[in-house]
């Protein structure tokens, strides 16, 4: 039975790829920062650990007790909109601290393990938002982005030892706890410094209008299982009709 660690499962596209590979049949290790019994049906497949990507005991304590994977999902994630002037520099180590850091520091710690066993697939989950340039966020896009450039960098490194490495991108997605976890991040999270207010309004306009085309937490789920289950799927995968219609245009 093939097995997938997942970090990031309490919602969203965590949550949802942990049920997708659940139902075909997989060993899934669902990993949350507060494990809750309750957000996913118990069933002998699931092995529910608590793990903090940006704690490195939490990170070898869920990996030890993990046992042997065969995917590791980096999903975990947390998102932020402003102005750079608007922006602590303690959040933007916070935003580093789990978006790109953690990520590697997942990596590095299943990578002896794939190593040994010259097989294993890495999936990074980042955003279309590093497509293409957009105001106020800057700052959560430069922490995807580094993800990107790591990733098709390293992947080039792992080839000898035949772990093979993928990039998801999904486009907005309204129906998460995205947009409520970044507010949650600083209670100033939506006060943009006074000269930036016109066009924060306007890009909140934008983002709670209508939308042709949004992701959904089963676009994402399915992109990864392609990339878990076929290697011949590109590096970089979009998840969503948007992120499909994004990465046409670039
Ligand atoms: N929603 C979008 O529009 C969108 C678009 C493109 C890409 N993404 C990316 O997709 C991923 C999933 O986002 P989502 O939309 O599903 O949002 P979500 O519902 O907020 O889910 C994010 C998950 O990450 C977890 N998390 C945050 N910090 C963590 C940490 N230090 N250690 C472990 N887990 C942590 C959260 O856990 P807690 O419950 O403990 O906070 C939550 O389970 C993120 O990487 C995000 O950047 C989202």
């Amino acid at each position: 039975m093939k097995s997938i660690l997942i970090t990031g499962c309490s919602s969203g596209f965590g949550l949802e790829t942990a049920k997708y590979f659940l139902e075909r049949g997989w060993r899934v290790i669902a990993t949350m920062r507060t494990p809750d019994d309750n957000v996913i049906p118990p069933t002998s497949n699931l092995q529910l650990l608590k793990l903090d990507v940006a704690d490195q005991s939490s990170i070898a304590q869920a990996i030890a007790d993990a046992g042997d994977i065969d995917v590791l999902v980096n999903n975990a994630g947390i998102g932020w909109l402003n102005a750079l002037e608007g922006t602590p520099i303690d959040i933007i180590r916070r935003i580093f601290e789990t978006n790109t850091f953690g990520t590697m520091a997942m990596i590095q710690a299943v990578l002896p393990q794939f190593r040994a066993r010259k097989s294993g697939t890495i999936i990074n989950v980042t955003s279309t938002v590093t497509l293409r340039p957009l105001p106020l966020l800057s700052v959560y896009t430069a922490s995807k982005a580094a993800v990107n450039a790591f990733t098709e960098s390293f992947a080039l490194e792992l080839e000898p030892f035949n772990i093979k490495v993928k990039l998801v991108l999904p486009g907005l997605a309204p129906e998460t706890r995205f947009g409520e976890n970044a507010r949650a991040l600083s209670p100033g999270a939506l006060e943009f410094p006074e000269p930036y207010a016109p066009l924060g309004q306007a890009v909140i306009a934008g983002l709670m209008g209508a939308h042709e085309e949004f992701t959904r937490p089963l676009d994402v789920a399915e992109a990864i299982w392609r990339a878990a289950t076929d290697d011949a799927v590109p590096t970089r995968l979009p998840a969503g009709a948007d992120a499909v219609t994004w990465s046409k245009q670039v």
